[in-house]
């Protein structure tokens, strides 16, 4: 299966991405290629698991996408067409938000929760000053905290919620898509549950799509329709999620399956948490 989709509205696309580093060791200069010769797309309304292991560039690949990062070869095309110019990379890094790995650290600790989600309206130009506390408030509550959060500070939060804040920080610019990249790595499997829950509904409520990036199979099988699986650098496998992990072609897939020692019953257990 090809994963380059036909044109057409909203489709977040990111095709033949190769990205090489210049590393400097013991005095050499040395490429390393993270990205080799990578597609993928997201249609609206899809959730798009990608998984590997640590190190096999499903970071940069992402970072590609939002353009933080620029690809050796390879183009990011919108809605059909390339992501050029200036312009056309400030209209996606509204449509596209971007959901970092690392509750604890991705808030500023010094900046109180109300004024980290109005942050992005401001930078964005998006609604006059005297909305914003009304529009924090009611981000807060889509995302499952009480609007009093706004006045807290980071350190006051638990991980999980910090997670849910900076779901609600990405969504203040109401984007269309999603990447999240290892959000619930770092929480406990049962507070992974509800901000999983949370992100289903948000999908339904807001109409998003999602890249969803972990090494967790138990997390992509519960929330992704697709999946692609990337080994050193390359996709060796995708497909739709259950006919992936019900029937694996690529060894590295089942290697990664077999590290699960019972992952039929670990999810039904998320999902009962859930
Ligand atoms: N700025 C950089 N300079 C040099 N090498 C880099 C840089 N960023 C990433 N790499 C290398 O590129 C490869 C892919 O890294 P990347 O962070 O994309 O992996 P990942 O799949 O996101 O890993 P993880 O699951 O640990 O987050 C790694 O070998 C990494 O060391
Ligand atoms: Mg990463």
């Amino acid at each position: 299966m090809n994963a380059a989709v036909s044109t057409s509205a909203g489709v977040l696309e990111a095709r033949n991405i190769v990205k090489t580093f210049s590393v400097r060791r013991e005095g050499r200069t040395r490429e390393v290629r993270a990205v080799n010769d990578v597609s993928v797309a997201v249609a609206p309304g899809e959730i798009v698991g990608l998984v590997g292991e640590s190190g096999c560039g499903k970071t940069t690949l992402s970072r590609i996408m939002i353009g933080i990062e620029q690809p050796t070869q390879g183009e990011v095309r919108y809605g059909g067409k390339p992501v050029a110019d200036r312009a056309d990379w400030a209209a996606l890094r509204r449509s596209v938000q971007y959901v970092f790995q690392d509750p604890f650290t991705a808030l500023c600790p010094t900046m109180r929760i109300g004024k980290a989600l109005a942050e992005p309206l401001a930078i964005h130009g998006l609604c006059a000053p005297s909305e914003r506390d009304g529009k924090v408030a009611r981000m807060l509550e889509m995302v499952g905290l009480h609007p009093d959060v706004a006045r807290r500070m980071p350190n006051q939060l638990s991980g999980g919620q910090r997670q849910r804040v900076n779901l609600a920080r990405a969504l203040m610019v109401e984007p269309k898509i999603l990447i999240c990249d290892e959000i619930v790595s770092g929480l406990d499997v049962s507070v992974q549950a509800q901000v999983l829950q949370l992100l289903l509904d948000l999908k339904q409520r807001l109409d998003l799509s999602l890249i969803f990036i972990s090494h967790d199979l138990r997390v992509i099988r519960y929330l992704c329709d697709r999946v692609l699986v990337m080994y050193l650098g390359e996709i060796v496998e995708q497909g739709e999620t259950a006919s992936v992990f019900d029937n694996p072609r690529h060894d590295y897939t089942r290697t990664l399956l077999a590290a699960i020692p019972d992952h039929s019953r670990a999810l039904a257990a998320m999902a009962d948490n859930a």
